[in-house]
């Protein structure tokens, strides 16, 4: 047996935790299946809705947020010059990765990744010990009502509340000429947020593809018609219906008109118009309430890979942005966070593959949709 002296014992112990920290995203070489690659050890992490979670609960989770949105970022500013924090980091990842991210059968899978990253982050780098959650939109929407009591019972969600929550509605601004096609239905805001906990936020990138530093205020354009067009239990349920991924992937996300939107648009649009910072395809992770949102439609995908045990690896659909002629995706897709995102400076490469099942990435939800969207045990 080797004798250490002290300070090669310290150092032996210092590379320890260095390979503890490391291990999930570093280190350990990809397996399928393996809870190692996700630094799984024990107990999940359960997400629930948002107004299940105590006044302290959702205090930290929107501390967590903002302590991302407060610690420097790491992309260095010749790739990026208006990255300012952890968060932005974040978000140039999303805004970098666009056009292969969207509209294609990656888009769940990518995504699931990408909401796992931030919980990741907010745990690692900013001590979150809560619960994330997200955002069960039937509570919010019901398009049995008539228009206007829809429209206050999605205005009126304890998701924007003033205090607690993601702050309300922007102040209505009017159409800018010009830009009628690209304004859903009953569009009512446009401003900046005026409350809640991310009122003083800065989004520094954007919009769209730009990179500058163009810090501005978190706006929110609300179309509580349009969004619950798509969000009330209905679209839901029929989306729970899908026959296979292909098809599922396909209501998920639609197209890009407002006629055929789905529940990934209808959230996206409805909650940032024409002017909101959720409206903005490349930027939309800006607006925190993206996660709600983004872990709303993991579960939905959740919850119908464990109707059938057919689901449960089933994937596919277009490569290539809409392209439905474009080579189906595979299992074996590699998916990346890219350098600057994650935890030890670096998030490991993952495939598809490694992300079907929720319960290897350490997180599962205390609520699945059955077939026709009703809240259920975990089944
Ligand atoms: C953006 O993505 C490309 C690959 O598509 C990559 O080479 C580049 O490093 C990324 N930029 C950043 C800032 O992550
Ligand atoms: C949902 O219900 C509404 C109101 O009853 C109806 O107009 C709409 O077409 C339904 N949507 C789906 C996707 O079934």
């Amino acid at each position: 047996m080797a004798v250490l002296s002290v300070a090669g014992r310290r150092i032996v112990s210092l590379m320890g935790l260095l390979l503890l920290l490391c291990t999930a995203t570093v280190f350990a070489a990809p397996r399928p299946g393996s809870n190692d690659l996700f630094g799984c050890r024990g107990r999940r992490s359960i997400r629930r809705e948002w107004r299940t979670l105590s006044t302290y609960e959702k205090k930290q989770f929107t501390d967590a947020v903002n302590c991302l949105l407060c610690k420097p970022g790491r992309t260095p500013r010749n790739l990026a010059e208006g990255v300012r924090s952890r968060y932005d980091d974040l978000v140039l990842t999303h805004q970098n990765q666009t056009f292969s991210i969207h509209y294609v059968g990656y888009f769940l899978p990518w995504h699931r990744y990408y909401t796992w990253t931030i919980e990741k982050m907010m745990r690692d780098e900013c001590g979150f010990r809560g619960t994330f959650p997200y955002w069960a939109w039937e509570n919010d929407c019901d398009n049995t009502l008539p228009d206007d009591q829809s429209k206050q019972k999605f205005l009126n969600s304890p998701i924007w509340d003033g205090t607690t929550g993601f702050g309300g509605n922007g102040a209505f601004m009017p159409t800018p000429p010009g830009s009628e096609g690209g304004a859903p239905p009953g569009r009512c805001g446009g401003g900046c947020v005026p409350n809640g906990q991310f009122k003083n936020m800065k989004v520094n990138l954007g919009p769209g593809a730009a990179t500058a530093y163009n810090p501005r205020c978190l706006s929110r354009d609300n179309a509580p018609y349009f969004a619950c067009w798509y969000l009330s239990k209905n679209g839901t349920a029929r989306t729970m219906k899908a026959t296979d991924f292909i098809n599922f992937d396909d209501i998920v996300e639609g197209g890009p008109g407002f006629g055929i939107s789905g529940i990934h648009g209808g959230g996206h649009y409805g909650i940032g118009g024409l002017l909101g910072t959720m409206g903005d395809l490349f930027l939309s992770p800006n607006d925190p309430s993206f996660w709600l949102h983004h872990a709303n439609l993991d579960r939905v995908w959740w919850s119908w890979q464990r109707l059938d045990s057919d689901n449960m690896y089933s994937m596919g659909g277009p490569t290539k942005l809409m392209d439905k002629t474009s080579p189906p995706t595979q299992l074996t897709q590699p998916i990346t966070m890219g350098q600057y995102v994650g935890g030890c400076g670096q998030a490991g490469t993952v495939t598809v593959n490694d992300v079907m099942d929720i319960r290897d990435m350490c997180y599962d939800y205390d609520k699945y949709y059955d077939v026709n969207a009703n809240n259920v045990p975990p089944f």
